[in-house]
């Protein structure tokens, strides 16, 4: 993955390089078995930050397309033109997740990626998102998520245990960044990884 222009804040740099640590370590704990190039989506994915990171992450195995939706066109603008691949697929796409059924010409996913769920914010529209995700993705795949915070991390789970999938990883992030105007939050403070069954 090529990243053609700088991240837009400070600080933004050091997150995705402790994200890319974290998603390395704990995909590695997981039985990842991806033979071909993988799909990826990246929901909910607003500037898409992390996409080198956890491209990169997924080594040894190769992605061949990668996506990135969000809701909010200025953030999907400035993924794009940060993101391109000599290799990989890429695009980013503004759209609503809980739609993703209505898009006819998307692949199967074998990875969806969310992070910093919002559950929290939008239980219902959330409760949305997931089920469009599991519908999305192969058997076997997987579902990665972040959260900022643990009630909203609680809630997600809660959600998940309802769902065809099983919960193979779920993380306290111990190099998570405080986030010192919003207390209780941090980068990246849980991991959670699902199978769907
Ligand atoms: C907490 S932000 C996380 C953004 C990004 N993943 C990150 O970590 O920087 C939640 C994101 O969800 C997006 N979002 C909320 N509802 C959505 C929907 N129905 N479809 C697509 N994106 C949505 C918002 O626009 C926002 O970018």
């Amino acid at each position: 993955m090529i990243q053609q222009m700088p991240f837009s804040y400070e600080g933004i740099d050091g997150d995705v390089q402790r994200l890319g640590f974290l998603l390395k370590d704990s995909l590695s704990a997981c039985d990842l078995n991806f033979d071909n190039k993988i799909s990826v989506l990246n929901l909910a994915c607003g500037r898409a930050d992390e996409t080198g990171v956890l491209v990169n992450a997924l080594s040894p195995a190769r992605v061949g397309f990668y996506l990135g939706i969000d809701i909010r066109a200025d953030a999907i603008e400035e993924a794009a033109r940060r993101w391109k691949s000599t290799d990989c697929e890429v695009y980013f796409m503004e759209g609503n997740a809980a739609m993703l059924g209505r898009m006819k010409t998307l692949p199967e996913f074998d990875l969806v990626f969310i992070r910093h769920q919002n559950y929290w914010h939008e239980p219902m529209v959330w409760e949305g998102i997931l089920d469009e995700s599991l519908l999305a993705m192969k058997s076997n795949g997987l579902l990665v998520c972040t959260s900022y915070f643990d009630l909203e991390h609680d809630l997600f789970l809660a959600s998940m245990r309802e769902r065809d999938a099983k919960l193979v990883l779920n993380v306290r992030n111990s190099k998570s960044r405080y986030l010192p105007d919003a207390e209780g939050k941090s980068v990246d403070r849980w991991i959670g990884i699902w199978r769907k069954i």
